[in-house]
C-alpha cells in the first residue's frame, strides 16, 4: 500500500528533533515534539512547522502570538519522549520550570543547542496537518552540543 511505503521511506530520512512552544494570546502555552521544522525564506525569514489535527496543542497554535523552536542535543531524548508523549497532558508538560526566551517570553528547553522565536505570521491546513508559518524575531545559540537525531524510529547519535 502506498501509505504504508511512504511511512518505510520516511524512516529512512535522518531526522532533527526539536520541541515547539507556543502561547497563545490569552497566555496559555502548548509545546510538543517535532521534526518538521524548515526554514522557507531569508527575507523576511519565514520557518514553517506541521502540526497533527488530532494534536492537543492545535489550538494553541492557532491563536498564538508565537512559539519557540528548540533544537535537541544528542542527551535530550528523554525530553524528546516528554513531549510526545500522548499520555502526558499539556498541563503535566507546564508542570515543570523552563527557561524563558528573550523576546517573546515563551518557554524553551534548557541547554538545548539554541532556539528560534517566531511571531506566528499564517496558518494552512494541509491534509490531516496544520502547517505554521512563523516570523524569526529572535535566534539564540547556547552551546556547540550535537543534534540528536531521530532515524528509523529511534534516536541516534552523530559519529
Ligand atoms: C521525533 C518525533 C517527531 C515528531 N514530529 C511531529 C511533527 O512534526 N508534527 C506533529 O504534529 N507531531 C510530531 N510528533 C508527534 C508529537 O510529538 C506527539 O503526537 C505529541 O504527543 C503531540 O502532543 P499533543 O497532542 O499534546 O499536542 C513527533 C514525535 C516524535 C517522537
Amino acid at each position: 500500500m502506498l501509505k504504508e511505503k511512504f511511512k518505510l521511506f520516511m524512516r529512512s530520512v535522518p531526522q532533527s528533533v526539536f520541541i515547539s512552544i507556543a502561547k497563545s494570546i490569552d497566555n496559555e502555552f502548548a509545546g510538543l515534539t517535532i521534526s518538521s521544522f524548515e526554514s522557507i525564506s531569508i527575507k523576511p525569514i519565514i520557518t514553517l512547522i506541521s502540526i497533527d489535527k488530532l494534536s492537543e496543542s492545535l489550538n494553541v497554535f492557532k491563536k498564538s502570538i508565537g512559539w519557540t523552536v528548540s533544537l535537541l542535543n544528542e542527551e535530550q531524548e528523554d525530553i524528546s519522549n516528554f513531549f510526545s508523549n500522548r499520555n502526558i497532558s499539556q498541563e503535566e508538560r507546564f508542570s515543570r520550570e523552563y527557561p524563558i526566551s528573550k523576546f517573546l517570553k515563551i518557554p524553551y528547553i534548557e541547554d538545548c543547542i539554541g532556539y528560534i522565536e517566531c511571531i506566528y505570521y499564517k496558518h494552512l491546513s494541509m491534509g490531516d496537518h496544520v502547517i505554521f508559518f512563523g516570523k524569526v524575531v529572535n535566534v539564540e545559540i547556547l552551546n556547540e552540543k550535537k543534534p540528536i537525531v531521530y532515524y528509523n524510529r529511534s534516536y541516534r547519535k552523530l559519529l
